[in-house]
Formats: C-alpha cells, sequence, structure tokens
C-alpha cells in the first residue's frame, strides 16, 4: 500500500513537472478553427466568437495549448429560436487512446421548448457518466457562464458559479481520474438531428438557418502541459495552489446547498440511477460520496 500510495505521487508529482500557469483569454491568441472556419468569425478584440451552422458545415474551435489542471471559463449564449437538432459544445479533451474528456453539451430544442444540459466525463477512455440537467433561465437570451474547475482531487461544473455537478478522484480505489495528460478545450456547433432532439425525431428546420452561438471571454487559469515527461526530470513545484493541491476541499454550505438545489429541481437524467441501462452493475463512484 505505502509504495502504491508512493508511485501514485510520483506519478503526480511527474505530471507537474512540465506546467506553467498562465491567466488569459482572447480566441485570436488562443483558439483556432478546426472546423467551418470559413463562415464563423471572431470579433469585439478576440473576446468574441460566433459559431455558425448552415447547410454547408457546422464550426468550431480549440485551445491551441493544452492544459492540466485548472479553471477554464466560457460565457455562452445557445442558439436561439427553433434550435432542434443542433448541439452546441464546450468541453476539454485529451488525444489519443484512452482518452480524457469533461464535457458540457446543450440539446436544441423546438421554438420555446427548453434545452437539455448534457454533462459526461471520460477517463482513460471510459465514459457512460452521463448526467443531464434543465436549466433555470433561458440560455438563449444572455450570456452565462459554463466553467469546469479541474484539479487533482476534483472536476466541477459550475453554471454561473453554481456547483451542479462534481467527480472526485477516486484514483486510489481503481477508478479513473484524468491526470496524466494535458487536455484541450474545445467548443463546436454541429447539426446532431439524428440523436439530440427527442432521441432524433425532430429534425433541423434549415429555414432558421444560419444557426449562431456566441461565445464570450474564455479564460484558462489554468496550468499549461508541455507532454509527457520522464519522472526522473521532475521537481515539486515551489508554490502549491488550488490547481496543484493534493487535498480534496469539500464545497462550502453555501455551494453545497446550491449544487442540491440543482440537483433536486433540474436534474433529469443521472447515470448512477439507471440501473436498467446497466443492469444493475453501477459505476463504482456512484455509490462514494459524491461531493
Ligand atoms: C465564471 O464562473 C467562475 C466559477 O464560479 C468564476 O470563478 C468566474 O469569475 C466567472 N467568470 C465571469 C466572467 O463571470
Ligand atoms: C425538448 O422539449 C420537450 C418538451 O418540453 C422535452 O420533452 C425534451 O426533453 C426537450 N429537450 C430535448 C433535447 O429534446
Amino acid at each position: 500500500m505505502a509504495s502504491f500510495k508512493a508511485l501514485i505521487a510520483v506519478v503526480f508529482i511527474s505530471a507537474l513537472a512540465f506546467q506553467s500557469c498562465l491567466v488569459h483569454g482572447n480566441f485570436y491568441n488562443d483558439m483556432y478553427f478546426n472546423w467551418g472556419g470559413k463562415h464563423s468569425f471572431i470579433f469585439g478584440n478576440g473576446d468574441d466568437l460566433n459559431l455558425v451552422l448552415d447547410k454547408t458545415s457546422g464550426s468550431g474551435v480549440q485551445s491551441k495549448k493544452a492544459y492540466l489542471f485548472g479553471s477554464i471559463e466560457m460565457l455562452i449564449k445557445l442558439v436561439p429560436g427553433n434550435s432542434a437538432g443542433t448541439v452546441t459544445a464546450y468541453y476539454l479533451s485529451s488525444t489519443g487512446d484512452y482518452h480524457d474528456e469533461i464535457d458540457f453539451e446543450f440539446l436544441g430544442n423546438s421554438s420555446g421548448q427548453p434545452y437539455t444540459m448534457h454533462t459526461n466525463i471520460f477517463t482513460q477512455g471510459k465514459g457512460n457518466r452521463e448526467q443531464q440537467f434543465k436549466l433555470w433561465f433561458d440560455p438563449t437570451a444572455d450570456f452565462h457562464n459554463y466553467t469546469i474547475h479541474w484539479n487533482p482531487t476534483a472536476v466541477v461544473w459550475y453554471v454561473d458559479s453554481i456547483p451542479i455537478r462534481v467527480f472526485r478522484n477516486y484514483e486510489s480505489e481503481g477508478i479513473g481520474y484524468p491526470n496524466q495528460q494535458g487536455m484541450q478545450v474545445y467548443s463546436s456547433l454541429w447539426n446532431a438531428d439524428n440523436w439530440a432532439t427527442r432521441g432524433g425525431l425532430v429534425k433541423i428546420d434549415w429555414t432558421c438557418a444560419p444557426f449562431k452561438a456566441g461565445l464570450r471571454k474564455f479564460n484558462a487559469r489554468a496550468c499549461k502541459w508541455n507532454g509527457p515527461v520522464s519522472i526522473f526530470q521532475c521537481a515539486f513545484p515551489s508554490v502549491a495552489n488550488w490547481w496543484t493541491s493534493p487535498v480534496y476541499k469539500q464545497l462550502n454550505w453555501d455551494q453545497q446547498g446550491k449544487l442540491k438545489w440543482v440537483r433536486d429541481n433540474y436534474m433529469i437524467y443521472n447515470y448512477c440511477t439507471d440501473y436498467k441501462r446497466f443492469n444493475g452493475q453501477m459505476a463504482p463512484e456512484c455509490s462514494k460520496p459524491q461531493y
């Protein structure tokens, strides 16, 4: 056991080795279009970006840098009106096999019907951890703040500073955790009318195209990651802070109250209670304290 802990510590230290912490946020400097850039655009000195979906293509951006731990913020105003069949995604992902991924996805709906906010997390290639929510505001009327806090002990999804979901590090109990590889930040708007709205029953109404989702003030208060390094090259960072702290810090009472309010009133799907789908073989983290 002691040697296992030591191994964890070494892996942890190695993961931190080539990070440098930074704060920034400008679409021109920090992101590029990886898809459909011809009809999407950045404006407002790099603070604003519109993703566009029309009959020719959707569009997407990705960060130039990869990060390992941090607080990744984006203000998003979703496609208004009849957005059925469209999906706007905002997520972190590593590349390659056994990838890690932390997701926010917004499934559009017919005019006046509520969006579904879909969340998921993949660790070393394993996903199937969906939780879905309705929102307590109209996400198309204005920009709202969707933030992913990610440190060595927990991932927390925030909407307007309200925590809606926590995924804790239970690595010592054999449950994967995203702490071995950097992830890039992605956002995209695409046609998913084969599944997104009522299981694909409602199709995109192209007479409403072009569809536009507004992104604003991308901000990665995060640690840059420069790729895997040998454990022998490592040194523990001189300044320990929230992003590198190995100690789980529980949400405060106020945050816990808000999280419970969202989950009691707005959560519409939780993989941890879908016994039928998993034949009663529930993911091990489901029986651990979730926050
Ligand atoms: C967005 O939410 C995060 C998490 O609560 C917060 O730290 C950040 O200051 C917010 N950003 C803006 C621009 O409101
Ligand atoms: C769309 O609206 C309908 C009716 O309110 C609802 O049942 C459904 O969950 C909503 N969301 C999606 C993505 O279909």
